[in-house]
């Protein structure tokens, strides 16, 4: 599937580009654009959002994609005035965690690029790609406890199992904002990099990684996930599966005949 054309300009809250990639695979681009309110998580941007990285899910030519913001803020949370006056039915109905849940699904990983504010909702979805790479002044926080709510998009479950619980709690029930420097130390994040170059060096973490056999890439993306909801024996049974399944692709043969004849393995993504 290589027809991206209702990808075009069609978007109001985000802003998407492809990067080619002399390596391999292009990587997909998307950056969050309401920049006036430091990209709040309205329900319109999340559609597009889940949008965009469906349709790079399903590209041919995507290895990889990147979701950022900008130099302010990768978001300061859900849009609290789409909330302000909503009643728990109200929400209920909204359904828009149903739409996160989608995020879960993209097969091909996705890299946060964060600087700024990643607070409540920003957190949470920068928690929802497969790697962060942050600013070192970008600000982490989970702070719906001053609006008298909790996370909702996963921070209790993701925060938790990614930095444990003594910080997870003191995060969630303080409300207080983190530097990348600490949630690098607790486990976060995957680098922390000068404030300039952080879309930069997210950007060329993905082009290495789309420069990688795509089927090892989408099975070994999906066991790490695997090991957050599962018992150690399903999840060592699951990898297994995947591994052996990964004999049956072109890939392996290319990848391990290259080896042997000491030459550069070229992919056919199969
Ligand atoms: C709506 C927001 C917003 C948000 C900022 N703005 N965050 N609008 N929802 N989450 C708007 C402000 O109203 C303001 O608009 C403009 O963006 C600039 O923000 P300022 O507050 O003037 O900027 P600053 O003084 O630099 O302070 C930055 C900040 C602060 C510390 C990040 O904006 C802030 O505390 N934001 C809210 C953070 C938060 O509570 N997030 C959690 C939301 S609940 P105007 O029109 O005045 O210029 C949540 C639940 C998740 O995320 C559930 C799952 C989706």
């Amino acid at each position: 599937m290589n027809d991206k054309s209702h990808l075009s300009n069609s978007y109001k809250n985000i802003l998407i580009s492809e990067i080619e990639n002399s390596k391999a695979l292009k990587v997909g681009l998307i950056q969050l654009n309401r920049p006036d309110v430091l990209n709040a998580l309205n329900i319109d941007l999340m559609k597009e959002v889940v949008e965009a990285l469906e349709t790079f899910d399903k590209d041919d030519e995507t290895g990889c994609m990147v979701l950022t913001g900008n130099a302010k803020a990768f978001a300061a949370g859900a849009d609290i005035k789409e909330m302000a006056d909503a009643t728990a039915v109200e929400m209920l109905l909204r359904d828009q965690f149903a739409r996160w849940d989608k995020i879960r699904k993209i097969k091909k990983p996705i890299i946060a690029a964060v600087s700024g504010f990643a607070l409540g909702g920003g957190c949470e979805l920068a928690m929802t790609c497969d790697m962060i790479i942050a600013a070192e002044g970008a600000k982490f926080g989970q702070p719906e406890i001053n609006l008298g709510v909790m996370p909702g998009a996963g921070g209790t479950q993701r925060l938790t199992k990614a930095i444990g619980k003594a910080r997870a709690m003191e995060m969630i029930l303080t409300g207080k904002m983190f530097t990348a420097k600490d949630m690098f130390i607790a486990g976060l994040i995957t680098k922390v990099v000068d404030n300039d170059l952080y879309l930069d060096e997210a950007i060329e973490l993905a082009k290495d990684i789309a420069s990688k056999p795509t089927v090892a890439v989408q099975l070994a993306k999906e066991a790490v996930l695997k090991a957050f909801d599962t018992t150690i024996e399903a999840g060592l049974e699951f990898e297994r599966k995947n591994f052996y399944l990964l004999f049956a692709t072109e890939d392996k043969f290319e990848g391990m005949k290259a080896f042997v004849e000491k030459r550069k393995a070229e992919w056919k993504g199969r």
